[in-house]
């Protein structure tokens, strides 16, 4: 099974304020819609209450939250207690790409535990206030294999490229970090 996280950051590496996404960007979400459909999706709690009520749990996919409360309830969502335990979840369930959606803390868990495989990064070219980052991934790390660029319109107040990653094979980010 393919770990992939997917995420969209400013240039300053800023993804939310107050409990939210700092923009609006309807072609990064229809990107996102299409890029996990038919996936487990894995989020941090917080980053699953910041979604619309009509827009969770979010339809096509097995969305997976994590949390230390063992009394939360999240209906149609599979609770689990560790990030770790979420990717055992969608293992056993023969997933071939579990899909780790955010925030900040659960970004920063996966990168820490090493397990990550694969990185959808949209960068938004923009410096915006926020309260929430995108880890330092040590982005030497990584093979760099696909960008594309979105222009600004009047739909999208800021232009974007999105970025895949892959693992370099053999290599753990974290060991060669620390070198
Ligand atoms: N731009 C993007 O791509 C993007 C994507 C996703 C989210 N976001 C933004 O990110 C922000 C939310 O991120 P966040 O960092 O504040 O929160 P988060 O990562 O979404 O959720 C944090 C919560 O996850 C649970 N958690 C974290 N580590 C855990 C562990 N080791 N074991 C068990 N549970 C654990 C805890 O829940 P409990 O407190 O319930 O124990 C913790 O409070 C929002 O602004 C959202 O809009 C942006």
């Amino acid at each position: 099974m393919i770990v992939s996280v997917i995420a969209a950051m400013a240039e300053n590496g800023v993804i939310g304020v107050d409990g939210e996404l700092p923009w609006r960007l309807p072609d990064d979400m229809k990107f996102f819609q299409r890029t996990t459909m038919g996936h487990h999706v894995i989020t941090g709690r917080k980053n699953y209450e910041s979604i619309p009520d009509r827009f969770r749990p979010l339809a096509g996919r097995n969305n997976v939250v994590v949390t230390r409360d063992h009394a939360y309830a999240a209906p149609g969502a599979t609770v689990v207690h560790a990030l770790e335990e979420a990717l055992h979840l969608a293992r056993n369930a023969g997933e071939t790409e579990a899909f780790i959606i955010g925030g900040g803390q659960i970004y920063a868990e996966a990168f820490r535990a090493g397990v990550v495989d694969r990185i959808y990064l949209t960068v938004v070219h923009a410096e915006v206030d926020g309260d929430v980052y995108f880890p330092d991934f040590q982005e030497d790390a990584w093979a760099h294999t696909w960008n594309e660029i979105h222009p600004s319109d009047e739909r999208h107040a800021y232009s974007f490229t999105f970025h895949r990653y892959e693992r370099i094979s053999g290599s753990n980010p974290l060991s060669r970090a620390a070198s």
